[in-house]
């Protein structure tokens, strides 16, 4: 099939031609930020003609720390109104809701019988908080629930029950796919080649983006911009980014600058190197820096914040997008969970195996 492509010019792929499976989820905690969008949303974009998308809001991940429904609900609107408003065309890419995709959380018990307990054990959250019990001298797992041990496994199941080859992440998001990876060879080590081991890729460019306070920029640490917040919202939290206290007359150094490092990824070649010269040479005010980076989120993300609103505004019409991307997903997840379940044994042997084919 391939063999028999012609070369030039490129025709407008058939909607049944193969292409590897892309999939990607964001968690629905919280308002998208400018994190988010440069890690992991635009270069999930980019990968959308060349692959097959799936994109999906992670709510039941969000169950790790969310007790409260209602934001829950919300913020899956949220964010299926940003992936909306951003790019994502819901003819050509699959848009849903974690949660419904029943095919997730089977999977993730069948994973849990395969992978190693001592392999999350290593994983980097709850590492992280085990030894910020330690530190504290509180036993090891005080309040750490089993979701947020099991995390790893179930952003496994996202990812290998769609036979996703491809996960665009930030740089955060490594070891849980390679996590994913190990678990699909501990799985195909015992019943043959069911599952695909996944690839990360992951955008150095933009691989850590700092927050206001300098470190990464995380809705755990109460440091992002929201990409879709009004300008006067973004004016005051671009005010708190601190800087050194060099005046304006003194030459600075934009590669310690915190409001350089943001600026630097929003702006176009030529005025990132115009903004390098001023810092160099002195005469620069950190406030004029600040101006300029609200002046350029707004340029970027002021049309999309319209689209975004507009969206937010029918959530009937958000709940018929995302059920529209859940029965394509589930289309596949089906296929792959025949062949787990044959695998396994978790089906009457005489049940035969679907025979629908994957690509
Ligand atoms: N854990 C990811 C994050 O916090 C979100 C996520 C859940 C995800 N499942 C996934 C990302 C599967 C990629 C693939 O950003």
């Amino acid at each position: 099939m391939q063999a028999t492509r012609t070369r030039a010019p490129a025709p407008v792929r058939a909607p049944e031609a193969h292409r590897p499976v892309a999939v990607t989820g964001i968690q629905a905690s919280g308002r998208p930020h400018l994190g988010n969008y440069l890690g992991m949303i635009r270069p999930a974009l980019a990968l959308a003609g060349e692959h097959e998308p799936f994109f999906f809001i992670a709510d039941a991940h969000a169950l790790t720390t969310t007790r409260d429904g209602a934001a829950m609900r919300r913020h899956t609107h949220e964010l299926a109104a940003a992936w909306l408003a951003l790019g994502v065309d819901p003819r050509r890419m699959a848009l849903y809701r974690q949660s419904d995709l029943p095919e997730v959380y089977e999977l993730t018990w069948v994973l849990a019988c395969h992978a190693g307990k001592g392999l999350l054990n290593r994983a980097h959250a709850y590492k992280a908080a085990t030894e910020a019990n330690r530190a504290a001298g509180r036993p090891a797992d005080q309040g750490i629930h089993a979701g947020l041990f099991a995390y790893p496994l179930l952003m496994a199941a996202d990812i290998l029950v769609l036979g996703a080859e491809v996960v665009p992440v930030g740089r955060d998001q490594k070891q849980h796919v390679e996590i994913a990876r190990e678990v699909a060879a501990a799985f195909n080590a015992a019943h043959g080649p069911v599952l695909v081991p996944p690839r990360v890729r992951i955008d150095e460019r933009v691989a850590t983006i700092p927050g206001l306070d300098g470190r990464k920029m995380s809705k755990s640490y109460g440091n992002t911009l929201p990409i879709f917040a009004e300008p006067d919202e973004l004016r005051a939290l671009v005010a708190r980014i601190v800087t050194d206290s060099r005046p304006p007359h003194e030459p600075k150094d934009p590669d310690s600058c915190r409001l350089f490092a943001l600026y630097r990824h929003l702006a176009q070649p030529a005025q990132v190197a115009a903004m390098r010269a001023r810092y160099l040479e002195g005469g620069l005010a950190y406030r004029e820096v600040k101006e300029e980076l609200v002046e350029l989120l707004d340029a970027a993300f002021g049309p999309a914040r319209v689209a975004y609103q507009a969206l937010l505004a029918d959530p009937a019409e958000l709940d018929r997008v995302l059920a529209a991307g859940a029965s394509r997903a589930r289309e596949r997840a089906a296929v792959v969970m025949a062949r787990v379940r044959d695998a396994t044994g978790l089906r009457a042997a005489s049940a035969p195996p679907e025979a629908v084919p994957l690509s």
